[in-house]
């Protein structure tokens, strides 16, 4: 196990009703907020009604920003720095999914820098100041609620980059599972490949001994593909929205990697895929990581099957390992199929002809190559987008 350092000091209310304490808990900061949503959903569920409302009682002051897409934009973010500016605000509350808050979060460094926001995000300049930010969670999946990072897509340049820096952790996420109720199938699934990907990540490790962090990765997959079909089958399932909502929360708030390196490849491919296309980043995840698994598995056969016989109850073959690792990745394709998502990029009408363009962009960052549990180099990520056209 690796030395490590965790601190996750987001305030989680939990439960029914918790959105009536955004009033409350915004008040520990500011007397006056962005509120921040996006095209409608919290407008019609009322849920906007019920927000505005607690601020009221609570004697906030609230400037509103909506209209935010899923892929967040730049431009967008850069009209609720003017408006935080403009006004004097201090404070933002995101009433939404990762896209929402991850909006928040950029608008949140991006106010009190003089340069441009962008800069953040190509890494040529590192904030180091940020407003507060608080979370009223909708749709469980990116775990940008207690999550250290912000990704955002600049349309003009094609790009979608990520900024991580614990400035930008949520002081505190009202997460009340009812509010999912109202989540298109789509959407849920999207949301359940993202909590798995997150969890998976962290699981394709090169580190030994991480017993401990393993079994709660093993058991976080466990809990999404057991409670996904329930509330697909009955979306107001409350106890099976509430374990979704909880395990896409820990699942990306660093405690599943602690004592680990994550691999993160398959994250970087999927954005290089919705900046140009813009598909939700769920979906391209249920197309990328089976094909990165295929790619890689050999370089750990045992921790392929390991994944197989723990998270997928596939019988161990001790005279053929190889065959359970790749019933492993089997699974977790047919999993995805089975709850509506894409597999392949056609089904997601992505063509093929600006794979190498990819390729290449997602590993710019990373100086020629991308990933910890296997090194790709553009050729490798461009044969892997090939297997999934
Ligand atoms: O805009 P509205 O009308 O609210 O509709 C949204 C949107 O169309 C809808 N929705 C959300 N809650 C709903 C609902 N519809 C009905 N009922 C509800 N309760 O769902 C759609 C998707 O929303 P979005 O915020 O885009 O979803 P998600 O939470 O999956 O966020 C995706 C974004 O997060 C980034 C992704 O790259 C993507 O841009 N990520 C952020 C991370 C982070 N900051 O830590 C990590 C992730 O790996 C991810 O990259
Ligand atoms: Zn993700």
């Amino acid at each position: 196990m690796k030395n490590f350092t965790f601190s996750n000091p987001t305030k989680i209310l939990f439960g029914t009703d918790a959105e009536k304490h955004a009033g409350e808990e915004v008040k520990i900061y500011a007397s006056k907020v962005l509120l921040c949503y996006g095209s409608g959903s919290v407008v019609a569920s009322g849920l906007l009604d019920r927000v505005r409302s607690s601020l009221r009682e609570q004697g906030i002051e609230s400037v509103e920003l909506s209209g935010i897409q899923p892929n967040p934009r730049l431009s967008l973010v850069k009209q609720g720095i003017a408006v935080c500016r403009e006004k004097g605000i201090d404070f933002i509350l995101a009433v939404g999914g990762g896209s929402v808050i991850d909006t928040a979060k950029a608008i949140a460094v991006g106010v009190p820098y003089s340069g441009d926001v962008w800069d953040f995000y190509e890494y040529t300049a590192t904030p180091t100041e940020a407003l507060g930010v608080g979370v009223v969670l909708t749709i469980p999946a990116a775990g940008s609620e207690s999550s250290n990072s912000t990704v955002i897509s600049n349309m003009d340049l094609q790009l979608k980059r990520g900024l991580t820096t614990e400035l930008v952790r949520p002081r505190f996420a009202l997460m009340n599972p009812v509010l999912t109720y109202t989540l298109p199938p789509y959407q849920t699934a999207c949301g359940a490949a993202d909590i798995m990907a997150h969890i998976m990540e962290r699981y394709f490790t090169n580190v030994r001994s991480v017993d401990f962090t393993d079994q709660l990765c093993e058991a976080g997959l466990r809990v999404i593909i057991n409670n996904i079909p329930r509330v697909l089958a009955n979306p107001e399932d409350y106890d099976a929205r509430a374990e979704i909502m909880w395990t896409g929360a820990v699942a990306h708030n660093n405690l599943f990697d602690t004592g680990r390196e994550g691999d993160w490849a398959s994250h970087g491919i999927e954005h290089e895929i919705s900046a140009i296309y813009d598909v939700a980043h769920g979906a391209g995840l249920a197309v990328v990581f089976p094909a990165w698994m295929r790619h890689v598995w050999r370089h750990d056969v045992a921790r392929f099957a390991q994944f197989a016989t723990r998270v997928w109850g596939v019988e161990m073959d001790y005279f053929n390992p190889e065959r359970t690792a790749l019933e492993g990745i089997n699974r977790l394709e047919a999993f995805f199929q089975s709850i509506g998502l894409p597999v392949r990029l056609s089904q997601m009408n992505v063509p093929s002809d600006r794979i190498d363009e990819m390729a290449s962009k997602a590993t710019v960052k990373g100086g020629g190559a991308i990933g910890n549990f296997v090194k790709l180099d553009s050729d490798a990520i461009a044969a892997i987008l090939n297997s999934a056209i």
